[in-house]
């Protein structure tokens, strides 16, 4: 996996090779689709592979992050003691804010990611940013085609993997304007199986340059270790 980075899943790794060096990978599903724990793999298995990594959070605090790490038994605070890891719970007010604004319509409008890379260190090996959608769900499409090509430039210019977590506060449209700004992009899903009638989870992979990705649905399950690649579907 030479100018690779593990994903933190064996079953992934297998299948598409790591994530490309120094590229942003967004991950995009709607709520308890898995975005949260599947940038924890990454970001555990960055640590235990002797990188930095800086995580914003939008919406939950570091706490809350810290015991959904637990219950897949990963000790956060180890990796913070050892500096390994930077959780920082980023703009709560503006996020606040700009979700306000884009309910009821009033004048203050969101038209920057500055928040974010504020925040983010030069020398920092690995980003997860978790996630946009809220402050990109107050920015008009060119504005945010315009500051996702800036926030992938700025993480490219330091060197940094990361993966960029989207949620489905963004319409569907919107979604597919940031898809344009990152080398990668997978979005996780839950469907219902039409053979068993079951509600199964899968991961799409709609992108990922450079790697070759397999066409079908990544079934997969979240478990008490986390995300376990179960096969690939059709
Ligand atoms: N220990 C666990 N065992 C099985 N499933 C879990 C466990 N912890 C969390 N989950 C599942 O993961 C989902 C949340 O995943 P998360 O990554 O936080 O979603 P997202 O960030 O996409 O909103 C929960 O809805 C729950 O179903
Ligand atoms: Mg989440």
């Amino acid at each position: 996996m030479e100018n690779r980075l593990s994903t933190g899943i064996p079953g992934l790794d297998d299948l598409v090779g790591g994530f490309p060096k120094e590229k942003s990978i967004l991950i995009s599903g709607s709520p308890g689709a898995g975005k949260t724990i599947m940038a924890l793999h990454f970001a555990v298995a960055s640590c235990e592979a002797g990188l930095t990594c800086t995580y914003l959070a939008t919406e939950e605090s570091p706490v809350d992050i810290k015991s959904q790490a637990e219950c897949f038994g990963w000790d956060l605070n180890e990796y913070e003691k050892t500096g390994r890891l930077k959780l920082l719970n980023v703009l709560e007010r503006q996020v606040k804010a700009a979700k306000d604004s884009a309910k009821y319509g009033s004048p203050m409008e969101i038209t920057t990611f500055m928040p974010f890379y504020n925040r983010i260190p030069a020398e920092t090996d690995v980003v997860v940013l978790d996630n946009i959608g809220s402050l990109a769900v107050g920015m008009k499409p060119e504005v945010l085609r315009a500051q996702m090509d800036l926030l992938v430039y700025k993480l490219s210019e330091i060197g940094a993997t990361s993966i960029i977590v989207s949620d489905e506060a963004l319409s569907e449209r919107t979604n597919d304007v940031v898809m344009y700004s990152v080398y990668g992009a997978i979005r996780l899903m839950r469907r219902e199986n039409p053979f068993t009638n079951k509600r199964e989870r899968v991961m799409d992979i709609i992108k990922l340059r450079t790697s070759k990705i397999p066409l079908d649905y990544v079934l997969f399950d979240i478990t008490s270790q986390g995300i376990k690649i179960i096969s690939t579907t059709n």
